[in-house]
């Protein structure tokens, strides 16, 4: 049936070798069948608009695709889908100093307009450990947070234009690039966080800022979890914090070993706070350490003397999910606001006591914005299938935590494959039939990343 690809696209952009079916297939996730029946790469907003049309003509199912470094399969290929790379749509288009914006299509590596923005004496603030690979419209599609959250906000909070091409074909130009606009519904972020079940991203117009000041990097030995959330509430009352991250011992001890990094402090603490604000706030963050010592919420400390320190303590909380990957983790990621964490945190920690004895636990996250990320480590005796139909089976307990408060089964990674049976957990019935709804109305053919976050 993908015979007909070759009505609109040239032969060389497509491909149907094994070895490109499995690399283009797929994304971080290790966990489910990779089988699509071909990939394209279009070059132009027309050739996307012609495989739409085509998609919709023959009845096939196609996978938005950008750097693959997903972590709830949302850009996983399973079922004969023809999975449609932007690998070949990676130009900046435009950039416009007065607005401050730049325009790019959506194969544009993050770190690729990060580095753009500086060479504009600009600054564009979503980073994450993949920004190395991930693509500015796999960002969009999944609202991308990261680790400047705290200060910057998401990936929402710097699209100020969008280009789709939606599941019926038609080309949608979104909010072209305005600071204000109010002439009704904000199309524009209903793409952003749709996973590509709604439509293509093909260009966006992402807003860029001033670059912040020289950075300093504080990692904090903390023995009690709801002591984290003090630290934080400390720092907060002093001074504006680019980051707050936090790791346990174990994720520690997996990042120092895989990347062979020093540990930071001489003791060995149960968690670690990592935090990031500017020099010039040096002072009062000194003064804030010593009370959260007083306290007795702070066991010891370190503050980084030079940019590569820096750098090197980044690695620690950076380089986690990269030293954990070959355990086949069991990833959630979960979210409460901020002032339910400490007593959520006592809920999760009972639970996973009670039910995980036997499996390594690993604890990191974006804890200054609600945001825990908890990975259940394979044991090297149990299957992939034995270990997730293990997980799963208890999932719902802590789903049923995250419902009570209000919180999110998926705060960043999205819900793709991973969470999609568990979405009733974090959206009501209503809403879901108004998700539903708007599929119909831009993807009336089914043919846009069909089973990805509703189920069908
Ligand atoms: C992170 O915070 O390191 C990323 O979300 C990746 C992960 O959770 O593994
Ligand atoms: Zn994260």
């Amino acid at each position: 049936m993908t015979q007909a690809l070759d009505e609109c696209l040239s032969s060389k952009q497509i491909r149907r070798d094994a070895d490109s079916l499995q690399h283009w297939g797929v994304d971080w996730t290790r966990s489910f069948p990779v089988a699509p029946s071909a990939v394209v790469f279009p070059e132009s907003t027309d050739d996307v608009i012609r495989l739409v049309q085509l998609a919709n003509r023959e009845g096939l199912s196609l996978v938005p695709s950008g750097g693959r470094t997903g972590l709830s399969g949302g850009a996983v290929a399973s079922n004969g889908e023809v999975v449609v790379s932007f690998d070949r749509m990676n130009r900046i288009l435009d950039f416009e100093p007065a607005d401050r914006l730049v325009t790019c299509q959506a194969g544009v590596v993050t770190q690729a307009l990060q580095t753009y923005a500086g060479e504009q004496g600009l600054f564009y603030p979503v980073d994450f450990a993949s920004s190395g690979s991930s693509q500015i419209g796999g960002n969009i599609a999944t609202n991308a947070g990261g680790i400047k959250v705290i200060r910057y906000g998401l990936t929402r909070d710097w699209v100020a234009g969008l280009r789709v091409v939606t599941g019926s074909g038609a080309l949608l130009d979104c909010n072209h690039g305005l600071v204000k606009n109010a002439t009704g519904y904000d199309l524009r972020h209903l793409f952003v966080g749709s996973e590509g079940t709604l439509g293509f991203i093909v260009e966006a117009d992402i807003r860029l800022t001033a670059p912040p000041g020289p950075q300093l990097v504080m990692v904090l030995g903390v023995n009690r979890f709801r002591d984290v959330l003090a630290v934080l509430g400390r720092f907060q009352s002093a001074l504006t914090l680019s980051a707050f991250e936090f790791f346990s011992e174990l994720a520690l001890k997996k990042v120092t070993a895989h990347r062979e990094l020093p540990r930071p402090l001489a003791e060995q603490a149960a968690f670690y706070a990592l935090l990031e604000f500017d020099e010039s706030a040096m002072e009062l963050a000194l003064q804030a350490f010593e009370a959260c010592v007083d306290e007795g919420w702070v066991q010891d400390g370190v503050v980084s003397q030079s940019q590569a320190q820096a750098a090197n303590l980044w690695q620690l909380r950076e380089g986690i999910s990269e030293s954990i990957a070959d355990y086949t983790p069991y990833k959630n990621d979960l979210a409460v606001r901020v002032s339910q964490m400490p007593d959520f945190l006592d809920e999760v920690d009972a639970l996973v006591q009670e039910n995980y004895p036997d499996f390594e636990v690993c604890w990191y996250g974006h804890i200054g914005d609600g945001n825990l990320h908890l990975n259940i480590l394979k044991p090297n005796n149990l299957t992939a299938e034995t270990f997730f139909q293990r997980c799963h089976e208890i999932s719902p307990r802590i789903f049923e935590r995250v419902a009570f408060r209000n919180g999110s089964i998926s705060a960043e990674h999205g819900v793709g494959l991973l969470k999609r049976d568990f979405l009733a957990y974090s959206r009501s019935s209503e809403e879901l039939a108004v998700m539903r709804a708007l599929k119909q109305v831009l993807d009336p053919g089914q043919v846009m990343n069909p089973g990805k976050l509703l189920v069908r």
